[in-house]
């Protein structure tokens, strides 16, 4: 089930994959969520992304493990057309408001979570852009398309887990804020830089 929310201040936290949190990102004009003069590099579609995630959910091999800092994350595949992230949670941690690809590359995703749960916050928007917030159970998946601003975080009481599959792989990400003015861009995250 999800709901839908007015825009309210999004809590600040590291985007993912995972986020040195340093100052190292390049600031950005305010401006749309999307940039739609920017052409889709998706390689695979939802459904195969979705396919993908719950395949590699259920064929882990790699135990993940827990941080206090942040989140915890590690590639587990790199493939010419996609890849994955493992993912931990501990309770409270999350992400900021992002997009999966900043400015040249954008990616789409799948979500599966392996276990606990967790909640994804999307963007929706329009005039007034508000947040839909859906609970997502051990087991479930949820497809991301590469112009979605979405959030993840664990708001429950237990440590939880994710797979992520990102395709093509994923080289860059925007931040965005969002307040009671709108969605605003904020910083763009490089692999190799901030992750
Ligand atoms: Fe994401």
């Amino acid at each position: 089930m999800s709901t839908v929310t007015t825009a309210a201040p999004f809590p600040a936290g590291p985007a993912h994959p995972v986020s040195a949190g340093s100052a190292s990102g390049r600031t950005v004009p305010v401006g749309v969520v999307a940039d739609s003069a920017v052409a889709s590099s998706a390689v695979l579609g939802g459904d195969r992304l979705e396919a993908l995630a719950g395949f590699y959910a259920a064929n882990l091999t790699l135990r993940p493990r827990f941080t206090r800092g942040s989140r915890w994350a590690r590639r587990v595949l790199a493939g010419p057309d996609h890849e994955a992230w493992l993912l931990a949670w501990l309770p409270g941690q999350g992400t900021e408001l992002h997009d999966h690809g900043g400015v040249a590359r954008p990616a789409a995703a799948a979500v599966a979570v392996v276990s606990g749960s967790l909640t994804e916050y999307t963007v929706r928007p329009g005039d007034f852009p508000g947040l839909r917030r859906r609970p997502l159970a051990a087991g479930e998946v949820s497809a991301v398309d590469d112009r979605t601003v979405h959030a993840m975080r664990n708001d429950s009481d237990a440590p939880a887990v994710s797979l992520h599959v990102y395709s093509p792989g994923l080289e860059a990400m925007r931040t965005y804020l969002l307040d009671e003015t709108g969605l605003a861009p904020a910083r763009i995250k490089r692999a190799g830089e901030d992750w």
